[in-house]
């Protein structure tokens, strides 16, 4: 019997590309590991009506950890699904399956390390290294949302909100609501693994994103649970800043920053941007972290425009098993497999297109497999 059991989840697109991609250099490090095929993706919504099938749930309930690969994400209306013949009827609404996977598995921690490789092109400065944490589970991304909006909700909106009295008379047609929800637990939990992580990593500071002067009762909460737990770390210094304001600052001077925790959405912009300063979608890894499970990805997309051509960078897939071998408690594996990329992206023989070469998906992972 194998030492780990390894759900295998390419999805759709370049997907599945980035995921053969890290299978060569996990190969090569001869990870004592049984990988496991999970069904997910656009195909699976079209076939069953489900992108994120049962049983691929099942599997996750019984694997050490996941890869995941990207999937192609439209948004789908319920009365666009009535259009598919297999659907009609079902009522079905599409949602994000990696959302849901969040949310369902409890993985609350989005962890995205951005850092500066030596002698990448695409840098945007030298030795940037900055880690967002993101929390994964609620905030806007908790999915009660109402479009059309029923009589109830307005109602009850209408006599407890002053603000809502703009709305009130409007059809309820002519406007949606999304809540953005956010807990104590939630936004402690989050805020509690950025320090954990500084602590453990001697890194200098920590930096809480929110917009609390605007979004009073939510990013509120986060921030002023934010500065409880920072209490606790003492020799951790913390600062805040406003979401609007942080994407100029950490344009302006990236060294300023270290660990940054945020709420869902903002983590989700932020750490867009921290990927590209250090070489964009080909670079961003990604960690969705539980107490009992973890699925890592790269934060890019399906691509369906390249799909099939075997032409993306997979270095942020890469990277992501790297981030799996630590998380695993593989370490030195983890430590040879950065050293490894390191190497093929500062030696710049071995490039794909958007660094400037023209070398196919694999041969990135071959060239790194190579000096493991
Ligand atoms: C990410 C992506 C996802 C998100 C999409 C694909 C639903 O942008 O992982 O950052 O918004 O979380
Ligand atoms: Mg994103």
């Amino acid at each position: 019997m194998s030492k780990y059991k390894i759900a295998w989840l390419p999805g759709d697109g370049v997907g599945i590309e980035v995921l053969e991609a890290a299978k060569i250099v996990l190969d090569k490090l001869n990870l004592d590991a049984e990988y496991i095929h999970g069904d997910i993706g656009w195909e699976f919504w079209c076939k069953e009506g489900d992108a994120f099938p049962q049983r691929t749930i099942d599997l996750l309930n019984n694997v050490d950890a996941a890869m995941f690969g990207a999937i192609t994400s439209k948004p789908v209306k319920t009365a666009e699904a009535e259009l598919v013949p297999e659907l009609k009827g079902m009522g079905l609404i599409y949602r994000s399956p990696i959302v849901r996977m969040r949310q369902l598995f409890n993985l609350y921690i989005c962890l995205r390390p951005c850092k500066a490789y030596p002698g990448n092109p695409l840098n945007f400065k030298e030795n940037i290294d900055i880690v967002v944490f993101r929390e994964n589970t609620e905030d806007l991304y908790c999915g009660v949302e109402f479009n059309p909006v029923p009589q109830e909700l307005a109602d009850v909106l209408t006599k407890l909100s002053k603000p809502f009295s703009v709305f009130s008379k409007m059809p309820l047609d002519e406007y949606a609501v999304s809540t953005k929800i956010n807990t104590k637990k939630g936004s402690e939990r989050i805020v509690r693994a950025a320090f954990e992580f500084a602590r453990k990593f001697n890194r200098k500071k920590v930096t809480i994103v929110h917009k609390a002067n605007v979004v009073r009762a939510t990013d509120g909460l986060f921030f002023d649970i934010a500065k409880e737990v920072a209490k606790e770390f003492p020799e951790i210094q913390m600062d805040d800043a406003n979401i609007d304001a942080m994407t100029m600052w950490l344009l302006k001077n990236p060294y300023n920053y270290d660990v940054l925790v945020a709420p869902n959405l903002y983590g989700d912009i932020i750490s867009d941007l921290a990927a590209q300063m250090v070489g964009g979608l080909g670079f961003g890894c990604s960690g969705n972290i539980g107490e009992k499970l973890a699925v890592f990805e790269p934060s890019h997309g399906s691509a369906p425009k390249y799909s099939g051509m075997y032409k993306v960078n997979p270095i942020a897939t890469i990277l992501a098993a790297k981030m799996m071998l630590d998380w695993l408690g593989e370490k030195e594996m983890g430590e040879r497999l950065e050293k490894a990329t390191a190497e093929v992206i500062a030696e710049g023989k071995i490039r794909t297109y958007d660094m400037g070469g023209n070398n196919k998906t694999l041969e990135i992972a071959e060239a790194i497999a190579e000096k493991l």
